[in-house]
């Protein structure tokens, strides 16, 4: 235990892990969603709570860093050190779909990328399908019908890069009907796969590629907590599920 980059002890994380990218947003989260969260670990400034969620049950909260490399990291060391059995990990994309709007949810059902992240896997030259967890997928599904929020399942895309020079690269994506852009899902659900763990990434859509309007920061605020609100249920329901 600790691992090269989380110092906590064993024990010190709930078998549920809700996994933003800003480690400011992972502190948030915890002091406003969980009672008495403990901080676990703040190695390079990423922090890691524990807490009870609303239901009593223990929820942890830890941020991943951005993009692919970061979070492949922290989830291997949380899945192989610490006992975390699942990771829900919530964050913002950019819209690739005309129907898609602002602060929509989007449930990445599977994840491409434009990343090597699987490309050493001795496949013989097969590609590998990076897919969310069908459990905690369909608990998600049933979480946002229930708060009755603007939801699209399906294909997002796990980028390499945010500044992409090449303008038009994003078409060949939408035209396969990717939903949106982030950088995190698809190393988070391949090693959920390698290690035999559960993954879901639940994302709040920040910016368009298809429109120019900006969220205000109350909007963003908004689209922030029904994507945690979300997260939290599930977790609650994963746990309910776990105990049974
Ligand atoms: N690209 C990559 N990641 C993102 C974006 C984007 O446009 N928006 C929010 N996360």
């Amino acid at each position: 235990m600790p691992t090269p980059h989380i110092e906590a002890k064993e024990g010190d994380f709930a078998p549920v892990v809700l996994m933003p990218g800003d480690p400011k947003r992972a502190e948030w989260i915890a002091k406003t969603f969980l009672k008495n969260p403990k901080l676990v670990t703040s190695v390079r400034g990423i922090l890691g709570f524990t807490g009870e969620a609303p239901d009593g049950s223990l929820v942890s909260v830890m941020a991943s860093g951005m993009g692919m490399p970061s979070i492949g990291i922290y989830s291997h060391e949380l899945y192989t050190s610490y006992g975390v059995e699942a990771i829900l990990r919530i964050g913002t994309c950019g819209s690739y779909q005309k129907d898609i709007g602002l602060k929509d949810i989007i449930i990445g059902e599977g994840a491409c990328t434009n990343s090597n992240w699987m490309g050493e896997h001795s496949l013989y030259g097969g590609t590998f399908s990076a897919i969310a967890d069908y459990q905690l997928l369909e608990m998600a599904v049933d979480a946002t019908r229930e708060k009755k929020l603007p939801l699209h399942v399906g294909n997002i895309l796990s980028s390499d890069t945010f500044y992409d020079y090449r303008p038009e690269a994003w078409k060949k994506w939408a035209n396969l009907g990717v939903l949106g852009v982030e950088m995190e899902a698809y190393a988070l659900y391949a090693n959920a796969a390698t290690l035999g763990k559960k993954a879901l990434a639940i994302c709040t859509v920040s910016d368009s590629f298809l429109f120019a309007k900006e969220l205000s920061s109350q909007e963003r605020q908004e689209g922030l907590t029904n994507m945690v609100s979300i997260a939290m249920d599930v977790a609650m329901k994963y746990n309910a599920c776990r105990t049974k």
